[in-house]
């Protein structure tokens, strides 16, 4: 057993924590004082549902505290998975909550192994190995996906430790240890490790812009989408999965990471990167177009979650939809059982679906599920396969 600290006990430090907790000793720290406490009280801080039942199953109570330094300084690895928003006046996301802890972490104790799971711009881990000299800390991507949050930390498709040779073997058997089913796992040095966090996070964002361009074409020539992608799934070069159209890509990473990855290009000739975020802007704008094209006297907003089976609303690209509305002047009301208040964003939440149904003329659905199934002639969608995966 060895002694853990997370910093940052969001989707990741969370799942992570989970992750370690009862194999080794794990002290969790948040700046959120809210979110230390509801843990404290035995109740997971996130709706996600993957998290919400390791929560409640976890071998022994998530340990927290208020101030970590103590922590810090009998700690044998320090997890930072704090968060690396993207800032729009630096072009890149924002590093500081992970440079900071560092330096926190340093004050205290120069041994202790650091692990980074927070998504950087390529080149950081470096940079930090220099600015602090310190030569032990280790980037280490987080592949999970919202809505899955533990079960893909448990069961990752691969684990990539990007650390100097020194540190591979120590980490490669602390994940190992805890890790629910085997899988490949891949060690480089931490620059590669970043690379292949922002190629996969943007060949993910790629491919949802590719299907969404074919659904505009289909919608445009009457063709049947549906039919079109599962004919060109079927292709095992090409794959089944992750094809099912939306109003466009969102949520807290893709977004920021593809603009990071295209930013680290710099001067390398690149094309079709900088033009996937272009290519969900016009999504957006033609799904907009689309629905003005009906008329509506009054638009019902079905879910503001990010994608199916979700109980998360940021930065979905449903609100993007509604901005685009709301600059139309187009009335919307909403049904979002998550939300309890009677209003949000000025528009009015109507959780009663009958009523709901009633009062939209037109129902706006980026992932539609069998609640709805009775409003069709209603329902504007371009959710075929009613998946995320
Ligand atoms: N959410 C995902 O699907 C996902 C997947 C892989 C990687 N990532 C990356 O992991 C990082 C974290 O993402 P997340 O989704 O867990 O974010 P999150 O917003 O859910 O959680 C971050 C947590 O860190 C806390 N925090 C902020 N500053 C802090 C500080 N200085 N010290 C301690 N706690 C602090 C916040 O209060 C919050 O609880 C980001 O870099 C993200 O890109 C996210």
């Amino acid at each position: 057993m060895v002694n853990i600290v997370i910093v940052g006990l969001g989707y990741v430090g969370l799942a992570n924590a989970l992750f370690f907790n009862g194999h080794h000793n794990v002290v969790g720290y948040d700046v959120d004082d809210k979110k230390r406490a509801l843990i404290r009280q035995n109740i997971c801080p996130l709706s996600d549902a993957s998290l919400v039942d390791a929560f409640n199953k976890s071998l022994s109570t998530l340990n927290v505290v208020d101030n970590p330094e103590t922590s810090y300084q009998t700690a044998n690895i320090i997890i930072i998975a704090t968060p690396t928003d993207y800032s729009t006046s630096n072009c890149g996301l924002d590093i500081s909550s992970v440079e900071s802890t560092i330096k926190d972490i340093l004050k205290v104790n120069q041994t202790a192994e650091i692990i980074i799971r927070s998504t950087l711009p390529l080149g950081t881990t470096d940079k930090f190995i220099e600015q602090f000299k310190f030569k032990r800390i280790a980037f280490i991507p987080e592949f999970l996906r919202e809505g899955s949050a533990f079960s893909d930390t448990l069961r990752p498709d691969r684990l990539v430790i990007g650390a100097c040779e020194e540190d591979q073997p120590l980490l490669k058997s602390l994940f190992l240890n805890s890790l629910g089913k085997a899988c490949p796992i891949i060690l480089t040095t931490p620059k590669e490790a970043e690379a292949i966090k922002l190629f996969a996070n943007s060949y993910l964002a790629m491919r949802i812009a590719f299907f969404n361009e074919l659904d505009n074409l289909a919608n445009a020539n009457g063709l049947n989408s549906n039919k079109l992608i599962e004919a060109i799934g079927l292709d095992s070069r090409i794959g089944n999965g992750y094809n099912n159209p939306s109003f466009g890509f969102s949520g807290y990473c893709l977004p920021k990471d593809i603009k990071q990855l295209t930013h680290d290009f710099g001067e390398v000739p690149h094309v079709l990167l900088s033009s996937i975020t272009k290519s969900n802007e016009e999504r957006i704008n033609y799904i907009v177009s689309l629905i003005m094209e009906k008329h509506p006297q009054v638009v019902g907003i079905y879910r503001l979650t990010m994608k199916a089976g979700s109980d998360n609303m940021r930065q979905a690209v449903i609100s993007e939809v509604m901005k685009l509305l709301e600059k139309q002047n187009v009335n919307l009301i909403i049904y979002e059982p998550l939300i309890k208040e009677t209003h949000y964003q000025g528009h009015k939440v109507i959780n009663d679906l009958q009523v709901f149904i009633a009062q939209a003329s037109l129902i706006v659905a980026n992932r539609s599920d069998d609640l709805i199934k009775s409003a069709k002639e209603k329902l504007f969608t371009r959710d075929i396969f009613h998946t995320d995966k």
